[in-house]
């Protein structure tokens, strides 16, 4: 599949007849709300897994020297928490090019966690799959931070993205040993030169 997603993104119909869709977030999309939307609520989807197995060339790397920012991978009755927006469909516009390096919409099933009964709905959630150009997949934890201690790239240090990430779960009361064990590697290293 081609780096650049943009224009596949831009080409699909999902929710075409909506005034406004609910996004799910769950990388930088919970901690870095740079667009507009109507509404903002915990939630949660289910069969999927945080992980950082893809590549930034275009945010917190480059293409010579990629970061690591999250995505998701299919484990079966595993929960993701993460952040819903209630948005227009002219935002998907913007969010389409934020989200260009490799990762594509698709629609999934979200769970409002704020709710004190069953509420859900469908929404859509930004994917990079493991057969997108950027996919870097599997490491170990050390390399992993390794990585996104060196990375840099024109969003800023690659180590902001994690640590935000990690501080925002920790606000809204989640665990996620994966990104908890990658914090904690990444602040046993010494601080790169910015
Ligand atoms: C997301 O946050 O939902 C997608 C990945 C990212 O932009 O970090």
């Amino acid at each position: 599949m081609t780096l650049d997603t943009t224009a596949i993104n831009q080409q699909m119909t999902h929710f075409d007849d909506h005034e406004a869709i609910w996004l799910f977030g769950y990388g930088s999309l919970i901690w870095k709300a740079d667009f507009p939307f109507l509404e903002r609520r915990p939630a949660h989807i289910v069969g999927w897994t945080r992980r950082f197995w893809q590549g930034s060339h275009d945010h917190r790397g480059t293409p010579e020297a990629p970061g690591r920012v999250a995505t998701l991978t299919e484990s079966p009755g595993a929960i993701c928490h993460g952040m819903a927006y209630r948005i227009t469909r002219d935002v998907l516009g913007p969010l389409d090019v934020r989200e260009k390096n490799g990762y594509l919409r698709v629609v999934t099933p979200l769970h409002f966690d704020d709710s004190g009964h069953v509420e859900s709905h469908e929404g859509l959630v930004y994917l990079a799959s493991e057969d997108n150009a950027a996919f870097l997949g599997p490491a170990s934890n050390a390399e992993i931070a390794r990585q996104i201690a060196e990375s840099h790239g024109p969003s800023g240090p690659n180590r902001d993205y994690l640590l935000n990430l990690a501080d925002a779960l920790r606000e809204m009361g989640h665990d996620d040993p994966h990104i908890f064990a990658l914090e904690r590697e990444l602040l046993a290293l010494p601080k790169q030169p910015a």
